[in-house]
C-alpha cells in the first residue's frame, strides 16, 4: 500500500510498505504544513525538484537529521553534500533505482536559483515508482506538450500530483490540459493558496476534469490519499 499524505504547497510524503520518501519538503515558513521539522523522523530519502526555497525547504536540515539520501539534479545535490548531506545526483531525463524504488527527473518549465540565488541547475519533475505504483510529481512548471511523453515512456501513472496555482506555474486551464496529456488514473492538486500571489479554488479544477472524464481529488493540507 502506498499512501501520499500532503504537507501543504508541494510537500508530499510518500509512505510505502518499508520505505518513507519526502518530496518538495518546504515545512518551516510554510503556512500550510501540519508537521514540523523536528516531527520528521525514519525517513528514506528526499526528493527535491528545483531550488526554489519553497521546495529545497528544509532538505538539508531535515537530511541530516534523519540520516536521508537527497536525490536532485546535480547542483541541488551537490549544494545539499557540501552543507554535510548525504546524497545522490540525478539529472534530466536520467533515472536510478534505490531500496525504496526508482526515480527519474522529467523535464519541467520553470527556474531553479537557491535560497540565496545559488544557480542550482534546471528545474524538474519527478517520476517516483514505489512498491509497483507510479507517481508523477511535476515540480512547478507550465504545461508542455512532452507530457505525453512522459505518460507514455513511465506510464500509466496511478497519481500524478499538479500545479494549479497559477502566476508562477500552470493555472487551473493550463493544469487540466495537462491531465489530458498525462491520463493519470488520479490527479491531485496542489502549490496553490500558500501564498497570495497563487490563491485560486481547487474545487474549479476538480469540476473542470471531471467534466472532462477524468479522476481527479482535492487533498487538504493534513490530508491523505491511498493509491489503490
Ligand atoms: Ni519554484
Ligand atoms: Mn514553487
Amino acid at each position: 500500500m502506498v499512501t501520499l499524505r500532503f504537507h501543504g504547497h508541494s510537500c508530499w510524503e510518500i509512505q510505502g510498505a518499508a520505505h518513507r520518501i519526502l518530496i518538495d519538503p518546504f515545512l518551516t515558513g510554510n503556512p500550510q504544513a501540519d508537521v514540523a521539522r523536528a516531527d520528521v523522523t525514519a525517513l528514506d530519502a528526499i526528493l527535491v525538484s528545483h531550488g526554489h526555497s519553497d521546495h529545497l525547504g528544509d532538505t538539508v536540515a531535515l537530511a541530516k537529521q534523519t540520516g536521508a539520501v537527497v536525490i536532485a539534479n546535480y547542483e541541488i545535490a551537490t549544494y545539499c553534500a557540501q552543507r554535510g548531506c548525504t546524497i545522490h545526483p540525478l539529472h534530466i531525463g536520467g533515472g536510478a533505482t534505490f531500496p525504496f524504488g526508482h526515480v527519474r527527473l522529467t523535464i519541467a518549465h520553470h527556474g531553479s536559483t537557491g535560497p540565496e540565488g545559488e544557480a542550482l541547475g534546471n528545474p524538474a519533475g519527478i517520476v517516483l515508482v514505489i512498491d509497483g505504483k507510479r507517481l508523477y510529481h511535476a515540480g512547478d512548471t507550465a504545461v508542455f506538450l512532452d507530457m505525453q511523453l512522459i505518460a507514455e515512456l513511465y506510464g500509466p501513472l496511478d497519481v500524478a500530483l499538479l500545479p494549479i496555482g497559477d502566476n508562477f506555474t500552470m493555472g487551473i486551464t493550463e493544469a487540466v490540459k495537462a491531465t489530458e496529456l498525462l491520463c493519470a488514473r488520479m490527479h491531485i492538486p496542489m502549490h496553490y493558496n500558500t501564498f497570495p500571489y497563487i490563491e485560486v479554488n481547487p474545487e474549479a479544477f476538480r469540476r473542470a476534469v471531471e467534466a472532462a472524464g477524468r479522476k481527479v481529488v482535492v487533498i487538504p493540507p493534513g490530508g491523505e490519499y491511498v493509491v489503490p
